[in-house]
């Protein structure tokens, strides 16, 4: 335990490099994630169930400029030189992915921004969340850390675009620091939203914001915290 901690002190003291794999990496959600990462120097791999296809949006990609690389790959390959692995895929996709990258991911952190939703609707799924769904998968391999469902794709593509707030849950606390801290280093305000039971909340609160998008005539409805310095 004591070692593992004094690894993340020196990972982020001496700014050595993070490789984060996006699991569904060339979807909305991921290909807008990948832009943020690249810019402070994150080492990012996309996986894809086709990894032509992620090889092709990394190429798509490239035109912008970065300080971090970038590589496509199927995605049980992406994974396996990642310290985080972000899952980026559609719910109905959502477990199965997750028993597929069982086995792989210890001494990892998965970051899960899924969110249960049947034609734009949210809903509590038979585990509790999507969360607690890849949790139980997992069953303690890796922690679980639940981030970035509220966060929209059009703001974070857009490099200079200010970032809504970002909930993070989960009940790994030292797992759940290590992302606040890539959170931060995207340009986006991180907050602490408890265990990983909160989960179904903040999944759930992106229905509201694919609501107000609807009602508003907007794409990129997000989360504010208030009260809160930081
Ligand atoms: N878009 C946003 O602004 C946003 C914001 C917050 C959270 N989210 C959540 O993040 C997740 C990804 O959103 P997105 O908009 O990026 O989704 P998306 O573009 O529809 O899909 C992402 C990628 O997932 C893979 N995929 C699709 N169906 C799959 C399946 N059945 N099994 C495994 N992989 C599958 C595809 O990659 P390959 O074909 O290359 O494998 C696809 O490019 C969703 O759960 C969403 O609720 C999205």
């Amino acid at each position: 335990m004591r070692v593992g901690k004094q690894k993340e002190e020196k990972h982020y003291a001496m700014g050595e490099e993070t490789t984060i794999a996006i699991v569904g990496g060339t979807g909305n959600l991921g290909k807008a994630l990948a832009l943020r990462l690249l810019a402070p120097g994150v080492r990012v791999i996309i996986g894809s169930r086709d990894p032509e296809k992620a090889r092709s949006v990394v190429e798509s990609l490239k035109t912008s400029p970065s300080q971090g690389t970038i590589e496509g790959k199927s995605n049980r390959d992406a994974i396996q030189e990642a310290e985080f692995i972000v899952i980026a895929v559609p719910y109905e996709g959502h477990a199965q992915i997750v028993r597929e990258l069982k086995g792989h991911t210890t001494g990892k952190v998965v970051i899960d921004a899924v969110v249960p939703l049947n034609k734009g609707k949210p809903f509590v799924p038979p585990a509790g969340s999507a969360l607690l769904e890849a949790q139980e998968i997992l069953a303690h391999e890796a922690p679980v850390v639940g981030a970035f469902h509220n966060i929209s794709a059009v703001d974070l593509q857009k490099p200079d675009a200010p970032l809504g707030d970002v909930l993070v849950c989960g009940d790994d606390d030292g797992a759940k620091q290590r992302v606040m801290e890539i959170i931060r280093r995207i340009g986006a305000r991180a907050f602490d939203a408890g265990p990983a039971a909160n989960a179904y909340i903040i999944e759930g609160l992106t229905g509201v914001l694919i609501h107000l998008n609807r009602k508003y005539k907007s794409k990129h409805a997000g989360v504010k915290i208030t009260g809160i310095g930081q």
